[in-house]
């Protein structure tokens, strides 16, 4: 597709197509289906918002100079870097401007900070962007647009000429993943934001802490048995509530030290990504209350005396527990500070996540901390007091805090940030209010199109990428006020890093272009439905092809990704049969079925018809065809995974 004569023919078809209607007599005209002219689109994701083919290409070969004056040189040699992987030899930085065969690089204050121009004419190229993470953003596209990483190394490489204008549609673009059910480690941590950044995603969010471990390093003597007793549970959940056997009886543990952390930091801030610690509070914390139990509320024995209650050990099964932080005693806020001054110390980013969902409130109801704090705050109640305390803590820190929507629906502080995952008439009054009244920024979190938790049989790819707010959160007044996007990976049922990418890819690439992508055409503008109705097939098509064309890629990185049978399922009676697989007891059919079908993709690749590309691509000047296939049995593989990336 990436040919320019195939360009041009498909330039040609479209103008038939056009003109058969004329051609034809009334009744063909009035029942001659029309096909939807075919759209070329580059092969990217999340597709940019600009995309112009021109004729020719130009060809990067060793004369080839990148041009960068001093300020911009450390672009130049990121991009010099990029083209290593697949040229043969290395191009050289020049900081004058000779007028052909050259690479320059221009800063651009006209440009979004994170947007980029990529011009390509047949005897130079352009790249020009608003600041670093346009570069960098830049370089994403360009490594992709060329396939330079599933390309045979060669000493020239053909970039098809082109004009791609980018810029993001939100600020925040984020992933979460919860390391608390199930862990990863550092090396998985930094394999998922080297793979999210790939996608344009900035944000990690870390779900550092639950009911079933608490996961980060804490020094403070004091509080020692966190990381000996929080951070380790006996038994883990391996099947679903109802199957025969959902536990088994082995040790459970492991946490990030602060060395970890930081060389996650590092990392993530190498590919523009900001990290967000979450400490989940006040409910979620079973697995902190179990090393301290004065953390949890107290009770009155029949003689009205106080005493604690019984003991528990961090959380096995899921669901939300009645374990929650006593929100009465001082001494649970000064260890929340104690624990937070640690967690800056080594998170230095804008923001910090505080939880505060699925707090339940019973033993609050009955503790007499709780009671008497409740009467001397008045009105406000117990959860957002809470959130309110420990919010002002991390602000007079110079942080921005996000919470979960439904423990912000009382009087929380207005600047709160609610990450609105859980949706119903109640919650998106609130919310709208919230946003109305107090100014209240929002990141979408939507559980029924953005929770990567779900097999695709219950959230089909289809639903993550046509997802739009409610119909009552359309107006400008609260879309001004939405920050991003984030996507959640909860990992009650995935215990390894096989189902981990399942199912998260290819959604995050859904979940890449609702964040990034501005579409060209306002879809309400197209006022009859049908017409609508093409329109989306077409865009969808369009992703599909392009998602398509992004799997060898994923297939470098190892990525064990959800055949598009799986996460793009149609058949009626098979989503029926396979959401009740999911309702009852497996956890793991799509991750089966799957395993079947990766086998069978290697086989078709292994068996002649890719051994023959691979042929012909090496004695082909052209390098790029992004549609059909990738050589993927013969690139030069050299992983950054398979050692330690740094
Ligand atoms: C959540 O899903 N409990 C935020
Ligand atoms: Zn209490």
């Amino acid at each position: 597709m990436s040919d320019p004569k195939s360009k041009r023919k498909v330039k040609n078809k479209n103008s038939s197509v056009r003109s058969e209607g004329a051609r034809g007599g009334f009744f063909a005209r009035i029942f001659k289906k029309r096909e939807t002219p075919p759209v070329y689109e580059p092969p990217l994701v999340p597709k940019p918002y600009g995309y112009q083919p021109l004729e020719g290409y130009f060809a990067i070969n060793k004369d080839t100079l990148l041009i960068a004056d001093q300020s911009r040189k450390n672009y130049a040699e990121n991009f010099r870097d990029m083209f290593k992987r697949a040229l043969e030899h290395e191009l050289f930085i020049h900081y004058n401007k000779p007028g052909y065969n050259n690479i320059l690089f221009e800063e651009n204050p006209s440009i979004d900070p994170e947007g980029y121009v990529i011009e390509c004419y047949p005897d130079r190229m352009k790249l020009s962007a608003g600041g670093a993470p346009g570069f960098f953003y830049a370089m994403q596209s360009l490594s992709q647009f060329l396939r330079l990483d599933t390309l045979l190394s060669k000493d020239v490489i053909y970039c098809p000429c082109m004009v791609i204008s980018d810029f993001p549609k939100y600020r925040y673009r984020g992933f979460m993943i919860d390391v608390s059910r199930h862990f990863f480690d550092k090396t998985e941590i930094k394999r998922y934001i080297e793979l999210m950044s790939a996608l344009k995603f900035n944000v990690f969010h870390w779900h550092l802490s639950d009911d079933q471990g608490f996961r980060f390093e804490i020094s403070n003597e004091k509080y020692k048995f966190i990381n000996i007793t929080s951070s380790e549970r006996r038994g883990d959940c391996v099947g679903r509530p109802g199957s025969q056997f959902p536990y088994n009886d082995k040790v459970y543990k492991g946490y990030y030290t602060k060395d970890d952390v930081k060389e996650v930091v590092e990392f993530a801030k190498k590919r523009f990504v900001t990290v967000i610690p979450e400490i989940d509070l006040p409910g979620h914390t079973q697995a902190l209350i179990a090393a301290y139990p004065w953390l949890g509320c107290d009770e009155s024995d029949e003689n009205g005396n106080l005493k604690p209650r019984p003991r528990v050990g961090v959380r096995v099964e899921y669901g939300v527990s009645e374990e929650v932080l006593c929100a009465g005693k001082e001494s649970t806020y000064k260890f929340i500070e104690d624990i937070l001054d640690e967690v800056f110390e080594v998170f230095d980013g804008p923001y910090i996540h505080i939880g505060g969902d699925e707090v339940l409130k019973n033993h609050w109801e009955t503790c007499p901390y709780c009671r008497q704090k409740a009467a001397e705050i008045g009105g406000i109640g117990l959860q957002s007091y809470f959130l309110n305390r420990v919010a002002e803590y991390c602000k007079s820190n110079g942080k921005r805090v996000i919470g979960y929507n439904d423990g912000l629906n009382g009087g929380a502080d207005p600047e709160i940030i609610s990450q609105f995952w859980v949706e119903g008439k109640e919650h998106n009054e609130s919310l709208k209010s919230q946003i109305r009244n107090g100014g209240r920024k929002f990141i979408l979190s939507s559980e029924r199109a953005f929770y990567c938790d779900y097999p695709y049989a219950v959230t089909p790819l289809k639903k993550t990428y046509f997802y739009k707010l409610p119909a009552d959160f359309q107006s400008a007044d609260i879309k001004k006020n939405m920050l991003g996007i984030e996507a959640p990976l909860w990992t009650e049922y995935v215990l390894s890093r096989d189902k981990a990418d399942l199912n998260l890819f290819p959604r995050m690439i859904a979940v890449a272009e609702q964040c990034w992508t501005r579409q060209t055409t306002d879809e309400a503008s197209i006022k009859r439905k049908r017409k609508r109705r093409k329109y989306n097939e077409a865009r969808y098509a369009g992703f599909l092809n392009r998602v398509k064309a992004y799997e060898p890629i994923l297939d470098l990185y190892r990525v064990n990704y959800a055949d598009l049978k799986i996460a793009d399922p149609t058949d009626k009676k098979y989503l029926k049969a396979e959401r009740a697989k999911w309702a009852g007891s497996d956890q793991y059919s799509e991750l089966k079925m799957n395993k079947n079908l990766a086998e069978q993709r290697k086989v078709i690749k292994r068996n002649g018809v890719l051994a023959g590309k691979i042929e012909e691509n090496q004695n082909r000047e052209i390098a790029l065809d992004a549609t059909s296939y990738t050589p993927i049995a013969s690139i030069k593989i050299d992983l950054p995974f398979d050692k330690d990336m740094v």
